[in-house]
């Protein structure tokens, strides 16, 4: 069975790294790795493949950044080559970004079957792009591989058939599982000058939070009251940095070899990132992976969104949405630093890192092949 494994941006290759490992374990796999080159930089891309293990993609799209509509029309023509091309039984894609909802339809488009993993995931917000993403992807796709109760029931909601739906876990769970131990042994605590739990990690990129100068405005005020009694580290997304410097913002950060205040970063390798969240008071942040993350590490996650696709984080995890409102951001750390919020949660079931594992099992059980492959219409 031949499988192209479709990544794009960087929380594809912390999802896709176990697939890949899992799949290779078995004969009667064949990989073909595709990087559509949605994110191109070192540390959003080669590095990562680096730590994760990831083998080298055969095939780079290279298609880089552009609007929605002109990087997924780019990312669909050149996969629909790699596809003529290359023929597979399935396509498997991963997440909910932009490479994501346009491998997912091209594939469909020729007749090749396609998995989505981390499938079911609903915010209920069509105003972010993803949302636009996963909606596309799930309808299309043959396998649905879901996270949790809530995804399943989404599906089940919006009528989709028992068959197609397989509850297997969370993948990106099995990179932290994987690399927890590595990862612990990191010395980047003490050499930013930070101490265990006095000090919190920051990650911020929706266009929801970044791209308004007022509302960037009322976040940056926020976490610099918090920063006084906990410094705060930030490795910054290239988008938030490009922002950041249009809006004239540079002064609320600082840099240099000790973390102080809000301190600026380069984005960390998968490792060392994860080293920081094990080892933080709390994390802030509007990414949808670090909520599943902190909830397996039991540390309190503070989110600056006002609903999230993965609420089963705040029902048994530490996750608390907060919005991007000042004063709600101020309280809500107070209430973490003040020990009024306790970080008690659990791990949500299947959260094991086991769940490729499972996906490579329904695929060896169930997978037959489709009846024909469409080619050039
Ligand atoms: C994308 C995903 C988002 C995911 C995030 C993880 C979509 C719609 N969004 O958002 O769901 O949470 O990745 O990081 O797919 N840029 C660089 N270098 C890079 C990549 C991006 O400088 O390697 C800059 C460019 O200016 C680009 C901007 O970041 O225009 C946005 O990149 P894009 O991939 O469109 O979206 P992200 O914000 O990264």
């Amino acid at each position: 069975m031949k499988i192209i494994n479709v990544v794009g941006a960087r929380p594809n290759l912390i999802k896709m790294a176990p697939i890949t490992a899992a799949l290779a374990k078995h004969p009667g796999f064949t990989q073909v790795l595709v990087h559509t080159g949605q994110h191109y930089d070192e540390r959003m891309s080669r590095l990562l493949f680096q730590q994760l293990g990831l083998p080298r993609p055969e095939i780079d799209l290279d298609v880089g950044s552009a609007s929605h509509g002109v990087q997924t029309g780019r990312i669909m023509t050149a996969f629909e080559e790699v596809c003529q091309r290359e023929r597979p039984d399935l396509v498997i894609v991963v997440g909910d970004v932009n490479s994501t909802m346009a491998c997912a339809i091209t594939a469909k488009k020729l007749g090749i079957q396609v998995a989505h993993v981390e499938a079911g995931l609903r915010s209920g917000d069509l105003s972010m792009p993803e949302e636009v993403n996963r909606l596309c992807t799930d309808v299309l796709c043959e396998y649905l591989f879901t996270t949790d109760r809530f995804a399943n029931a989404n599906l089940r909601r919006e009528g989709v058939s028992e068959e197609r739906i397989h509850f297997v876990g969370n993948v990106m769970i099995d990179t932290l599982v994987r690399h927890r131990a590595a990862a612990q042994k990191l010395d980047l605590v003490p050499r930013l000058g930070l101490e265990e739990a006095r000090f919190a990690t920051l990650t911020l990129h929706r266009p929801a939070n970044v791209d308004d100068p007022n509302v960037l405005l009322g976040i940056l005020e926020a976490l610099q009251k918090i920063s006084i009694e906990l410094p705060i580290v930030f490795p910054i997304h290239p988008r938030t940095r490009k922002m950041v410097e249009q809006f004239g913002y540079s002064s609320f950060f600082t840099t240099g070899e000790k973390a102080r205040g809000i301190w600026l970063a380069e984005p960390f390798g998968y490792l060392e990132f994860l080293h920081l969240n094990m080892h933080a008071r709390m994390v802030l942040t509007d990414s949808g992976g670090l909520q599943e993350e902190t909830t397996v590490l039991g540390i309190p996650c503070i989110t600056l969104r006002s609903n999230t696709e993965r609420p089963i984080t705040c029902e048994e995890g530490t996750n608390r949405l907060v919005g991007n409102d000042k004063e709600r951001i101020i309280e809500a750390a107070r209430n973490v630093l003040d020990g009024s919020r306790s970080a008690a949660g659990r791990v949500p079931e299947k959260w094991d890192g086991k769940a490729a594992e499972r996906i490579v099992q329904v695929l060896q059980h169930s997978f037959s092949p489709a009846s024909g492959f469409i080619g050039v219409m």
